[in-house]
């Protein structure tokens, strides 16, 4: 048979997409990105493996429990906790794109002193998020929020870079250790979850373009709280319960945002941490566990607010500073907000 003879078909198998290659591929929408932003979000899926090992055997080795220390909200550091900070800290400033580095178990923003003045992007998350469920073998999770150093900005003018709004995040996202470790993550155009295949330790595309349903049958939040916060958040409950929206729903509280907003998305519904006695402003932390889920939310289609602003919206006064959180479909974020309005329970 002579060469230009040869028949052709076109190929029908589906291509396997890493995260990496799905990184190079959206990484174009920065310009003179240069590889140095496929590079530092490898740095947060080298950790999450590390992490996500760890917490598959956790009963069998001594990453269990509580350390003698506490994090700067006071609260007592689990074993895993550390150990998450530790190895997001050390990946990540390995990446010289990175200027600086923000933890929910850090005090302090902390630069990388081998780079003073350089570095474009700054990265804050939450290494171990749901760390009370560590122990009793419930899903956890990490998110991360990637901020670019304002061209404005001095190189040492920290406030600046990490103080924000969210809707500056140039990517966000977070992984959910759960049945499976799923890594999602927008960087504006779109959300992607990929799903880690242990056996050769990449996270494969697994669920392309999420979009949040129009509406869910789940309702999120911690009951247990629901008289000490506003009486609009009673009425929005007592609604859903009473088939208010047209159908029925059902409770669902893992404890572990990450887990629960990680429902609402793929799931729709609603996921709150309205504002209570305890916390009257809101018991999640904006920059690290607002922020990206408020990002993802909006990019999959869905909503999140305060209570009465966009999350996204809101300036930030400091690296830890809390946030009343609501986000889900727009069916159930339409009905909250008509029942905070007429119960006056917006901290308008
Ligand atoms: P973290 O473990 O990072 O401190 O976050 C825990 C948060 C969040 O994951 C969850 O939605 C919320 O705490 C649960 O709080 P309650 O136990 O008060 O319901
Ligand atoms: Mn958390
Ligand atoms: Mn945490």
């Amino acid at each position: 048979m002579s060469r230009n003879t040869l028949i052709t078909e076109p190929l029908q198998i589906p291509p396997l997409e890493t995260v990496q290659g799905h990184i190079l591929h959206d990484q174009k929408r920065f310009p003179g990105a240069s590889g140095e932003f496929s590079w530092l979000l490898s740095g947060i899926t080298l950790a999450t493996k590390m992490i996500q090992a760890k917490i598959r055997r956790a009963g069998l080795t001594d990453i269990l429990g509580a350390t003698d220390d506490v994090n700067p909200q006071g609260e007592v550091q689990q074993k895993l906790d550390v150990y998450a900070n530790q190895v997001i800290l050390q990946c990540l400033s390995f990446r010289e794109s990175i200027g600086i580095l923000a933890s929910e178990e850090n005090e302090r923003p902390l630069t990388l002193p081998q780079r003073t003045g350089q570095g474009k992007y700054a990265v804050i998350f939450d290494p171990l998020d749901g760390s009370s469920n560590i122990d009793v073998n419930v899903s956890v999770g990490t998110t991360f929020s990637v901020l670019r150093r304002p061209e404005t900005s001095s190189n040492d003018d920290v406030a600046s870079w990490l103080l924000q709004p969210g809707c500056k995040q140039v990517a966000a996202g977070y992984v959910v250790y759960g049945s499976s470790t799923m890594l999602v993550y927008s960087v504006g155009n779109g959300v992607h979850g990929f799903t880690l295949d242990p056996a050769i330790g990449s996270y494969i595309l697994s669920h392309p373009n999420i979009r949040i349903p129009e509406q869910g049958k789940y309702y999120s939040l911690n009951e247990a709280n629901l008289a000490d916060s506003p009486a609009g958040y009673t009425r929005f409950v007592e609604r859903l319960r009473s088939g208010g929206l047209g159908q029925r729903y059902s409770s669902r509280y893992i404890g572990s945002m990450v887990a629960d907003f990680h429902r609402t998305l793929l799931k729709g519904g609603i996921f709150l941490y309205p504002p209570t006695t305890e916390h009257p402003d809101g018991k999640l932390r904006l920059l690290y566990e607002a922020n990206p889920v408020a990002f993802i939310a909006e990019q999959a289609g869905g909503l999140a607010t305060d209570g009465t602003q966009r999350i996204l919206d809101l300036q930030p006064t400091s690296v830890h500073q809390r946030t009343p959180l609501i986000v889900g479909s727009p069916v159930e974020m339409a009905e909250v907000e008509r029942c905070l309005r007429a119960t006056g329970g917006t901290s308008s």
